[in-house]
């Protein structure tokens, strides 16, 4: 029997790609650049599944061609954002993600944004390397305390409970949360968190918000200025879910004016562009998207893409299957 043909658009982990060599008929990009909007789209055409991730935007162009040959998206993230899912509903497409496998590194992020930010240590290490550290003295980069702080939570799923556990375990903070649905009692229960209903009511409570919620039209800036202007004047915004949370306008100002304490991002609207403006802040910390940055998330990251895959193409309902 021919083996079903499959586009990677990314370099993926050796050991993954090697097993999709071994099971299918696999064309991998090994320029690692990202494919164009015409190339998406013939792919569409040509191959029995794509393989896309973070960096592909497939909408409408890219998805609605007709009679696509693709009948499944095996997408390389939790995420999903950048997948337009009227367009492959219309095309009759299913499309996975890759849930679980990345929670704990994930929250591992998160929690390194909020102690550097806390305890200014982007600012310590560029002053380091730049030459510029004078020595000790009792007024040098004073930081803020997290240990006995509340952190507030907005999107209580997998990677926001990971990062409950190590705030609340860890660092002994107070763990305020605010999701779309209820969160059960016994899971709020294992950190000692309280659920509220509105991201309103959750910022002004906070010495620390950290974003977890699912990106895409719906939170859209969630936070705006609006909302900045709730927090408490030296509260810290962490960010490692989706660029397009944050209205990053509305986040400048904010932290030009210091009306929040800091702000820590992994992601940003229209990464890999960083707003100039963003780039002036020293009370910010950036770091290149590296949530599931680990050896061992990114290959059960491509190992859980074939899962997705083995069971669509043996007649199954994938596990991870989101649309
Ligand atoms: C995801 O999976 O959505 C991350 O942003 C990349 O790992």
């Amino acid at each position: 029997m021919n083996k079903p043909s499959v586009l990677v658009t990314r370099r993926w982990p050796a050991a993954v790609e090697a097993q999709l060599a071994k099971d299918y008929n696999a064309t991998f990009n090994t320029s690692d650049v990202p494919l164009a909007t015409l190339q998406m789209r013939e792919a569409m055409k040509r191959y029995d599944a794509v393989l896309p991730t973070v960096t592909d935007k497939l909408d409408a162009d890219v998805l609605e061609v007709g009679k696509p040959q693709a009948k499944i998206i095996g997408n390389y993230s939790v995420g999903y954002s950048h997948i337009c899912e009227s367009s492959a509903r219309k095309s009759g497409m299913t499309v996975t993600n890759t849930p679980d496998v990345l929670s704990e590194c994930t929250a591992d992020i998160a929690m390194t944004l909020m102690l550097m930010v806390a305890r200014r240590a982007g600012e310590g290490e560029r002053e380091v390397r730049e030459g510029r550290w004078t020595g000790w003295r009792p007024t040098h980069l004073v930081g803020t305390k997290v240990s006995g702080k509340t952190l507030g939570i907005i999107g209580y799923g997998r990677i926001g409970q990971e990062m409950a556990k190590r705030a609340h375990h860890g660092f002994g903070m107070r763990v305020v949360v605010q999701n779309r649905s209820r969160i059960a009692p016994e899971v709020l229960a294992q950190c000692s968190a309280t659920q509220v209903d509105t991201v309103e009511d959750l910022l002004p409570r906070c010495d620390f918000v950290s974003l977890h919620c699912p990106g895409g039209a719906a939170n859209r800036h969630l936070i705006n200025s609006r909302r900045l202007d709730l927090m408490k004047e030296d509260a810290f915004l962490i960010n490692t879910a989706r660029g397009e949370v944050v209205d990053e306008w509305a986040l400048t100002q904010a932290l030009m004016f210091n009306t929040i304490g800091g702000a820590a991002l992994d992601v940003f609207d229209g990464e890999p562009c960083i707003a100039p403006d963003l780039m002036q802040c020293e009370n910010l910390v950036m770091l290149p998207h590296l949530g599931s940055a680990t050896r061992e998330a990114r290959e059960a990251m491509g190992f859980r893409v074939l899962d997705n895959l083995a069971d669509f193409f043996a007649g199954r309902d994938p596990r991870d299957q989101v649309i």
